[in-house]
């Protein structure tokens, strides 16, 4: 695989991005206007990662940081550049990110029978904490998990 820059979200990416999260969530994709609106919203952070021979967005991370506490918002890879290793490259920038603000935590939402997403943030040191019963599509719940950074 060629190199993959990170780079902060910008208008350009977004094209490449939404190709990446219809395949990514088929059921409830962000739209374009959620993505712009990352763009102006002074509590996000959204980062992107290109691939730096074919200029394609392969994969993309933000979240909202609100006093000492960050939430992921969203993360994908595109199908085709999963398994190898820029799920963890994109969480552990957003992680870095958050240590050098010196916040308390970060926290997120993830649906019960995603395996891939769960090995992911069980990987990076996130603990289940929570349940919201029957959360996605009335079906699935959502784990709720945390990574403490102050310890
Ligand atoms: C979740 C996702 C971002 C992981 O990205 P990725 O680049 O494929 O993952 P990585 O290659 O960085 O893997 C890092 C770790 O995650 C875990 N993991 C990744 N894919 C996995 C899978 N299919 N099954 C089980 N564990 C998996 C493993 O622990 C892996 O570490 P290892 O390679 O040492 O085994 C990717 O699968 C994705 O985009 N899924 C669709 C969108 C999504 O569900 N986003 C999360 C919403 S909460």
């Amino acid at each position: 695989m060629s190199v993959v820059k990170i780079e902060m979200m910008n208008e350009t990416h977004i094209d490449g991005i939404l190709e990446i999260e219809k395949k990514c969530f088929p059921d409830e994709p962000w739209t374009r206007k959620m993505f712009e609106s990352e763009l102006e919203n002074m509590i996000s952070a959204f980062i992107v990662g290109v691939d730096e021979n074919s200029g394609d967005v392969v994969c993309y991370g933000g979240m909202w940081i609100i006093a000492d506490i960050a939430e992921i918002t969203n993360i994908a890879v595109a199908p085709n550049a999963q398994r190898q290793g820029l799920g963890e490259k994109t969480l552990n920038i957003l992680l870095d990110v958050c240590r050098e603000r010196g916040l308390a935590a970060v926290n997120l939402e993830v649906r019960e029978n995603n395996a891939a997403a769960l090995g992911l943030y069980e990987k990076l040191g996130f603990e289940a904490v929570g349940r919201r019963k029957k959360y996605y599509n009335n079906k699935h719940d959502a784990i709720l998990m945390t990574k403490n950074l102050q310890r």
